[in-house]
């Protein structure tokens, strides 16, 4: 397998970017997302990958409830206040306006296009990120928009490299099961 030509490819679809927030336990976590779809029409559902290496992912363990932000070309500063620190160091929702849902989920004011989710699995299939796949509770949108795609970024240094997962795989990662999230993470 050609790596470099797979990141190209990869590049080539130029994904548009979200932010995924969660909470639990009283802390709010939320990171930049660029593996995101629709994943069924009816029920509405919607999936999305988070990197083992994340704050936002260790938080996900906890919470069933997430934001699915999407970034127009108008939050740059977002996607890099999302993207290039880790909620370990910084606390990424200070100074922003923010509303919490009954789940206790933060939501970001200054982008209104957005869902609510609730998770229904998380795989582990031994790559770096795991998905989550959820059933869409909620919506909002302000009408159509322009979405802020990878290539409006540039070189945005990720806030955790994936390679900081904290199990991997050719230390003895064992098989995922269907469905469920492995205990060795
Ligand atoms: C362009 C771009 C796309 C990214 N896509 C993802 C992604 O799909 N899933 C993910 O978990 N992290 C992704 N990241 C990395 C996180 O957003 C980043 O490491 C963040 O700082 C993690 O914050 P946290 O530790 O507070 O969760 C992406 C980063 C960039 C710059």
């Amino acid at each position: 397998m050609n790596e470099e030509v797979f990141d190209d490819l990869m590049s080539s679809t130029d994904s548009a970017l979200i932010v995924v927030t969660t909470a639990a336990e009283n802390e709010q976590a939320g990171c930049l997302v660029g593996f995101h779809s629709q994943s069924s029409m009816s029920p509405a559902q919607y999936g999305f990958w988070l990197s083992k290496a994340n704050h936002t992912y260790r938080m996900s363990l906890r919470s069933k409830h997430f934001a699915v932000h999407f970034l127009t070309t108008d939050d740059l500063a977002m996607a890099q206040r999302f993207g290039a620190r880790s909620g370990e160091d910084v606390d990424k929702f200070r100074g922003l306006d923010v509303i919490t849902t009954e789940q206790g989920v933060p939501l970001l004011t200054a982008v209104p296009n957005r869902i609510v989710v609730e998770s229904i699995t998380m795989l582990d299939d031994g790559g770096d990120h795991v998905s989550i796949t959820a059933r869409v509770i909620s919506t909002e949108t302000t009408g159509s928009f322009v979405p802020l795609r990878l290539s409006h970024l540039g070189d945005l240094p990720a806030g955790h490299d994936n390679a900081e997962r904290a199990i991997h795989p050719s230390a003895g990662h064992r098989a995922p099961r269907q469905g469920g999230l492995t205990a060795d993470g």
